[in-house]
């Protein structure tokens, strides 16, 4: 089991929700130090200043929108030259809003911006390039492994998160670089993320509000951050795991790799034997 015990943590999207109660729990884990890159400033600077008290300095909020490459760029520099390393990247920042005003912002935020922190601290991290290693989690949704009308972006976002974490996560590159990437995949959680939920089509918000969250209940936010902090101790590089229903962590790696197994053979039914030569 890794220990979490002196170690520097990045988060993104740490100032309210899941992200906000992740911060807690690594701080009970005996972390060094948190930083959390987040635009809600008054909240991040608040719970800083509460945490704080209890944990000198332990926690420092940066105003970064994520979506932004040189201000996400600058906030990594800003805790390598104040820490000397990031053994941790936890990206976590989302939102779920498909409107047409928003879904560009929501690609941006959920999937660009993920891609490069995550390149970013496999550069900081790699073994094989003089780091020391480290563990990128990158959150992704249960929107990534069902099919429904809801949220299209969203759940496009979020397939390419598990599709981009599972496949640089694979051992020819864990070999060489050190950096365990991880996938957690959240059903429905109480969080802010409602505050500002939209859909392409009405419809489907209406029936998500009226049934959808009825039928399924969001989860308390505790659950999601232990299910977090089991995830950052236990899994593998490549794996991917399902926090749902207040449940506790559950390792959803075999079940990807079937799915994706039977989607592959789609395309390597029509070449016969020429993958056995090349894998
Ligand atoms: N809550 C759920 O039901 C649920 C389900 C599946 C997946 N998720 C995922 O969990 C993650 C955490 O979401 P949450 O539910 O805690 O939502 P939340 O809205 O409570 O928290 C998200 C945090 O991200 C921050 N954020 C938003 N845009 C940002 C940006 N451009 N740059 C930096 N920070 C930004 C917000 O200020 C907020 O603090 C997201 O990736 C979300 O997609 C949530």
């Amino acid at each position: 089991m890794f220990d979490l015990k002196n170690k520097v943590v990045l988060i993104t999207g740490g100032s309210q929700g899941i992200g906000a109660k992740v911060i807690e729990f690594l701080l009970k884990e005996n972390v060094k130090h948190i930083a959390n890159l987040d635009v809600a400033e008054k909240a991040g600077i608040a719970q800083q200043n509460e945490l704080n008290k209890k944990y000198t300095n332990k926690v420092k909020f940066y105003k970064c929108d994520v979506s932004n490459e040189e201000q996400l760029m600058s906030a990594y520099q800003m805790i390598l030259d104040e820490q000397g390393y990031i053994d941790i990247v936890i990206n976590n920042a989302g939102i779920a809003n498909d409107s047409k005003e928003k879904y560009k912002k929501e690609i941006e935020i959920n999937f660009l911006a993920v891609t490069t922190s995550t390149l970013k601290a496999m550069e900081i991290m790699r073994k094989d390039e003089g780091g020391n290693g480290g563990i990128v989690l990158n959150i992704s949704s249960a929107a990534a492994l069902c099919q429904d009308e809801l949220l299209p972006i969203y759940a496009g976002t979020k397939s390419g998160i598990l599709q981009f974490s599972n496949c640089i996560g694979m051992p020819r590159y864990y070999s060489r670089t050190g950096v365990r990437v991880l996938t957690l995949c959240y059903g429905g959680t109480e969080s802010h993320i409602f505050s500002d939920f939209d859909t392409i089509d009405k419809t489907f918000l209406n029936h998500f509000n009226e049934v959808i969250v009825k039928v399924f209940p969001p989860q308390k936010v505790e659950s999601a951050a232990s299910a977090l902090i089991e995830v950052l101790k236990n899994g593998e590089s490549g794996s991917t795991w399902m926090s749902a229903n207040n449940k506790p962590a559950l390792d959803i790696t075999p079940t990807v790799k079937k799915a994706y197994g039977i989607l592959s053979e789609a395309y390597t039914s029509l070449y016969a034997d020429s993958f056995e030569k090349v894998s």
